[in-house]
């Protein structure tokens, strides 16, 4: 096996290609899109989600009110996340923009993208200066899920949803499941 050592760089795919709302104490409501996040604690169930300081309408916005919605897009509207990562809210108002709907949260200020077909609501517990981007790490509070993105147990289903993954500068769709947890060890079900 003949491999080549390249230069450090954030080289882990997929990553999850998402759209964080937020708003500020002018009301009015933004949208970044997002590749650097992640799960980070299970209990309290924890997500982070890393903004460059520079340049970013959005980063004064979620760092002074401390919370966010990170909303999961589906394939279908890769566009959609393209262009909220390459329009600022300093000058367009995405929502309007982009024909999205602000839905009202549950516990948050910050609105909910309606058309994504999941949405979890954050609330900032810590933020880390790291370099180029603070990370912040935020507990969810509550989770909305489309009823058509839900099967018979009450589970998101991932197929419904058809998440948009973010591949080393490229957008993909996902393919088909070829496993579930524990199967390796004979786990049947799921
Ligand atoms: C696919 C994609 C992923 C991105 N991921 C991040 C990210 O993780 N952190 C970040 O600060 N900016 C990221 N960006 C850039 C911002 O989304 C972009 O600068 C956006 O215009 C900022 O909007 P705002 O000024 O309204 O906050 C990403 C852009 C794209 C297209």
């Amino acid at each position: 096996m003949s491999k080549k050592i390249l230069e450090p760089s954030t080289r882990l795919f997929p990553i999850p290609a998402a759209l964080v709302s937020c708003v500020g104490s002018d009301g009015v409501p933004n949208i970044i899109t997002i590749a650097w996040t992640g799960v980070v604690c299970s209990e309290p169930p924890m997500i982070s989600v890393s903004i460059r300081p520079k340049a970013r309408h959005s980063y004064p916005i979620v760092k002074s009110s401390n919370e966010f919605v990170l909303n999961i897009p589906s394939a279908s509207q890769v566009r959609t996340v393209d262009w909220c990562g390459t329009v600022s809210g300093s000058r367009v108002r995405k929502f309007d923009e982009a024909g999205l709907t602000p839905a009202v949260a549950s516990v948050v200020r910050a609105p909910l993208i309606a058309e994504c077909p999941v949405n979890i609501e954050c609330e900032v517990r810590h933020r880390l200066a790291l370099g180029t981007h603070d990370c912040f790490i935020g507990e969810v509070v509550a989770v909305h899920a489309d009823d058509a993105v839900l099967d018979a147990d009450g589970r998101i289903s991932v197929g419904a949803v058809e998440p948009l993954a973010f591949c080393d500068g490229d957008y993909w769709s996902i393919g088909s499941r070829v496993g579930v947890y524990g199967f390796s060890r004979g786990k049947l079900t799921d």
